[in-house]
């Protein structure tokens, strides 16, 4: 008898504590007796008249009914009702994110306070029913659910190679599943410009377009409405997308649309197909500012986000040094150098944005010209210049290329694209720890998060964009959501994942 009680009661429940199907790994879960069994059917209920609930429980009921795994519709009398909620007031102790999800016999209850933490409590709870499929049992069961970090994004850049709206879609659509919220957008660089800007229509009409090795073009762009449509494909999900608009280097591609751009608008230009860091990039003068604010005046507008990323990474100094125009403006502001000019450049652009309710993002290197207090650094060669300026007291959001840069390969044995390619293998990625010794407790609160940066110079169309992303981006999602992490037990989860290889 003792033995058939731990066979039938404890042992499962042991198996499913291991192995909640579920990634992220929720935060808190605590198994009760006896299962939820929905073979006779599954009903989606919300509960009170928050008309935030609706479209919630219509994108969940679209998860669940509408995938074409499995289709368990509520039309029988005995169906098991799931019950969404959004409770009146917040507690002190959750963030906006937080949710909680109980099973019982013959319901579930998911709230939240928030609409988005609801919104996850419903992932959670697709996973757990699809994945549980065969038994169509879930244990009972209570997970309290908040995340590690606010900031758990994924940049991918459009620029080197160009990827359809669809296709941005689809890798929206994963990031909500795994309860990723940012979606950094690299929408400018040498390569490519794949913003249309009306104001300022060569930016698309020659910026977007490369000349490949035989004469054929490669380029593209999104619409304003496409952009439109993309940022409120976004927000259905909770996902915010941030718009990168890089300056002053990776410019190549505006200033061969507006050659004024430069400081020497006289050589020739071209939208370059060689990868690498290029030396022409935007000048300081009152035209180029004119220019950047006449686009920032339509990027605020398409994006609703409070933040903007300005780039400031791999901005070689050396037109600006050759430019009498430019040493002159040096002296007259009284700068140090190059490196203080450019944080005079991205001053001038933080303070124009900051008057549109909007902060600035900007690559590491933009902590060697001095930091101003609102601009957050994205640290990207590795922790270092995040640390620095965490030290001045600034925020932080942490995708060291070693843990975070999805362009790597993901196996040993893989062709690399260039021979400094290291591996990038799902166990690494699963390891990234946001944190170094030397930061302080009470620095790691400046640490917003992290995030998985996918650089596209080698990735040349959809098929190898979803290998170097699937399933890297589920160690990134449970690294920066869950506080105790196991690789095996990870594995174990993503191997028996339904919907996440
Ligand atoms: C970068 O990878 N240059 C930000």
């Amino acid at each position: 008898m003792k033995y058939i009680f731990f066979f039938a009661v404890i042992f499962p429940l042991f198996v499913f504590s291991q192995d909640i199907p579920v990634i992220p790994k929720p935060n808190k879960v605590e198994l009760k007796s006896g299962f939820l069994n929905f073979k006779n059917g599954l009903s989606i209920k919300t509960y009170g008249n928050d008309n935030r609930l609706t479209p919630i429980a219509r994108y969940f009921a679209n998860c669940l009914f509408g995938s074409k795994q499995w289709k368990v519709p509520g039309t029988t009398p005995v169906a098991k009702n799931i019950i969404l909620r959004i409770l009146p007031s917040q507690s002190d102790s959750l963030t906006d994110e937080s949710y909680s999800l109980r099973v019982f016999v013959d319901s579930i209850i998911i709230q939240s306070h928030t609409a988005k933490g609801l919104f996850y409590g419903c992932q959670t709870a697709t996973q757990l029913f699809v994945n549980s499929v065969l038994s169509y049992e879930i244990p009972c069961m209570e997970i309290t659910d908040t995340p590690q970090f606010g900031y758990r994004g994924m940049l991918l850049d459009v620029s080197r190679h160009f990827f359809s709206k669809e296709v941005v879609k689809q890798y929206i659509d994963i990031m909500a599943q795994l309860k990723m919220n940012v979606f950094h957008w690299h929408l400018t660089d040498d390569q490519g410009w794949r913003i249309e800007i009306k104001k300022y229509p060569r930016l698309t009409e020659v910026g977007a377009w490369r000349t490949e090795k035989y004469g054929s073009k490669y380029g593209g762009f999104y619409t304003q409405d496409d952009i439109k449509e993309i940022v409120a494909y976004a927000a259905e999900r909770f996902i915010t997308i941030i718009p990168e608009i890089e300056l002053p280097g990776h410019s190549s591609a505006a200033i061969a649309a507006y050659p004024f751009l430069s400081c020497n608008p006289n050589l020739p230009k071209n939208v370059p197909t060689a990868w690498g860091i290029k030396t022409d990039i935007y000048c300081p003068s009152d035209s180029t500012f004119q220019f950047l604010k006449n686009v920032l005046d339509e990027v605020c507008v398409l994006f609703p986000s409070n933040l903007i990323h300005m780039g400031g990474d791999e901005a070689p100094k050396y037109a600006w040094m050759h430019s009498e125009q430019v040493q002159a403006l040096i002296k007259k502001e009284g700068l140090k150098n190059e490196e203080e000019l450019q944080h005079f450049f991205l001053k001038k652009i933080e303070d124009y944005l900051a008057l549109k309710g909007k902060r600035c993002i900007g690559w590491g290197e933009i902590v060697k010209g001095g930091l101003s207090n609102s601009v957050i650094v994205m640290s990207w060669l590795d922790k270092s210049a995040g640390v620095k300026a965490l030290a001045h007291g600034n925020e932080v959001i942490m995708t060291p290329r070693w843990y975070c840069y999805f362009d790597y390969p993901q196996y040993r044995r893989e062709k690399k694209a260039v021979w400094w390619m290291l591996y990038l293998e799902l166990s690494r990625v699963y390891k990234f720890n946001l944190y170094t010794k030397s930061i302080t407790p009470e620095s790691r609160k400046l640490i917003l998060g992290g995030q998985a940066s996918v650089w596209t110079e080698y990735i040349a169309d959809e098929k190898q964009l979803h290998h170097q992303i699937m399933p890297r981006l589920t160690a990134m999602a449970e690294a920066l959501w869950s506080k105790n992490r196991n690789y095996k037990d990870f594995k174990k989860r993503l191997d028996n994942s339904a919907t996440l290889k």
